[in-house]
């Protein structure tokens, strides 16, 4: 799959400095305090370090900024990166100033040499991981690689930085199981291919389940099935069950848009950027890795991940506009356009999972609506409630992860867009706020007294520039806010 570079954690030896060839990194404060490591560089390098402390230049840095030496005297390296470093850094800035390390060394190794302890070294080393994923998976020739070279880092107690960065580093492997997921190819990610992925994850204590057409069909999922009844690759249904909180104890549910690609079905999508909708089951991605987080970290919490897995596409069985199919719930929808498909997999999917484990809450992911990317870019993704404290503390974790969200309203104006003539509703409510009246149809499916958040995560689950954390494609967004909202609002002790 995915190469991601395994740190290599090391005691501190200044002596390493002269010899190490690649890029040498130290840190300095915006006040120009050189830690041991930091002075040893400047004594190699015949006072460079010192010079650029002094300068104009560096009188306008910032904390998180990187300066370069490049090839300084007396060390063997390419270069020597300056990193200023605030010892009031928050979690954000230390995190992305590891990543931006490591988009800078560009394949070159990477030794990080951490003179003195800091208190945001665990999240910098996390940064460092996080941007150090290339999915070269389909890329034979090693010329073509943007694979990260050896990271090491040293520091006085490399035990303590390492015990302190095993829970960060859990969740980092969380984002990247998601990004992997996202980035793979259709042909490669089938329903199957991903139902097995997330059924290897029992070796982490996990309880997976892998719900069929047949069991489909007896729970009447009606509207789930007939988004994926054009498609050779079979609807599946995953339901991952993490059980670390106190038994009994009603669980978080996460539901992810499994679409794991989105032709519109016989609503077809114009050709162009039709390639991009293999990162339509980015929501089911989320939860994945989200899961995967959660027990590599053995949260102290109970947390199912519910995930509709399906194929949208066009053939003589696929569903046609005009159709009118019944969910699990009971409601009829009339399909309008068969390219509004992400509702449909997730009504019958989010009443399952109230039907079956009455959570104490639910938040749904989805790559919804192109809407929201015409409403809020790639900046933020858009979060629908109808509870204020569950909304409040997830946007106060995604704040606190450096992850974009942004609350939209939801009323009984937008949900009388979805009236239809002969069913129930219907799957479309015009184009006037296409994803206020998406998350509608999604709040005709969450009971009386479930506290529920939907994410609609079209514009950020993967992005055509790279971002502070990530390369160009997956990002992974919404697994870091959503392991601190598990943290903060779920775990006991
Ligand atoms: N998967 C798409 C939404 C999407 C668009 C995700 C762009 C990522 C990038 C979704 O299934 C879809 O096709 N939505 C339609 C809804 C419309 C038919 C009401 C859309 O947004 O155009
Ligand atoms: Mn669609
Ligand atoms: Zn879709």
């Amino acid at each position: 799959m995915t190469r991601t570079t395994p740190i290599r954690f090391a005691d501190l030896d200044l002596d390493a400095l002269e010899g190490t060839e690649g890029r040498v990194v130290v840190t300095v404060t915006p006040e120009g305090t050189l830690d041991p490591a930091a002075r040893r560089a400047n004594r190699l390098s015949k006072g460079a370090v010192k010079r650029m402390v002094e300068s104009a230049r560096f009188a306008k840095a910032k904390s998180g900024d990187v300066i370069t030496l490049a090839w300084p005297a007396g060390m063997a390296a390419e270069a020597l990166d300056i990193l200023v470093l605030s010892k009031k850094a928050d979690a954000v800035a230390a995190r992305k100033a590891g990543a931006a390390l490591v988009a800078r060394a560009a394949g070159a190794p990477v030794l990080l040499a951490l003179g003195s302890s800091h208190v945001r070294s665990a999240v910098l080393v996390q940064g460092m991981v996080l941007r150090s994923y290339a999915f070269d998976a389909h890329k034979t020739g090693e010329e073509d690689s943007d694979a990260t070279g050896d990271i090491t880092v040293m520091h006085p107690r490399p035990e303590t930085l390492e015990a302190e960065a095993v829970p960060l580093l859990a969740v980092a492997e969380g984002v990247l199981m998601t990004r992997d997921l996202v980035n793979e190819p259709a042909n490669v990610l089938t329903t199957t291919e991903f139902a097995d992925r997330l059924a290897a994850m029992r070796d982490l204590g996990l309880e997976v389940e892998v719900l069929e057409e047949a069991d489909l069909e007896k729970l009447g999922m009606r509207t789930l099935l007939s988004v994926g009844q054009g498609s050779a690759t079979p609807t599946k249904v995953v339901v991952m069950q993490w059980k670390g909180g106190a038994a009994g104890e009603a669980p978080l549910a996460l539901v992810g848009k499994g679409v794991v690609f989105d032709t519109g079905g016989i609503s077809l999508k114009p050709g162009a950027g039709m390639e991009d909708m293999t990162m339509d089951m980015g929501g089911a991605g989320v939860v994945a890795g989200t899961m995967r987080a959660l027990a590599l970290r053995k949260a102290k919490a109970n947390v199912v991940g519910l995930v509709g897995l399906v194929e949208n596409m066009p053939s003589s069985t696929a569903t046609r506009p005009g159709d009118v199919v019944k969910s699990m719930k009971g409601d009829t929808v009339e399909i309008i356009n068969t390219d509004a498909e992400g509702r449909l997999v997730l009504c019958d999917v989010m009443w399952y999972a109230q039907d079956r484990f009455a959570p104490a809450g639910m938040i749904d992911l989805a790559t919804l609506t192109g809407a929201i990317i015409i409403g809020l870019g790639h900046e933020n993704a858009g979060v629908f409630s109808n509870d204020d404290a569950l909304c409040g503390d997830f946007l106060k974790a995604a704040a606190d992860e450096g992850e974009g969200a942004w609350r939209m309203p939801l009323g009984a104006a937008y949900d009388k867009m979805l009236k239809s003539r002969v069913a129930d509703m219907k799957n479309v409510g015009g184009r006037p706020a296409g994803s206020i009246t998406a998350a509608q149809f999604l709040q005709r499916f969450v009971k009386e007294g479930t506290p529920w958040i939907h994410l609609d995560i079209a514009g950020v689950a993967s992005i055509k520039e790279g971002t502070d954390l990530a390369p160009k494609g997956a990002t992974g967004w919404g697994v870091m806010a959503l392991d601190r909202l598990v943290r903060n609002r779920f775990e006991t002790e």
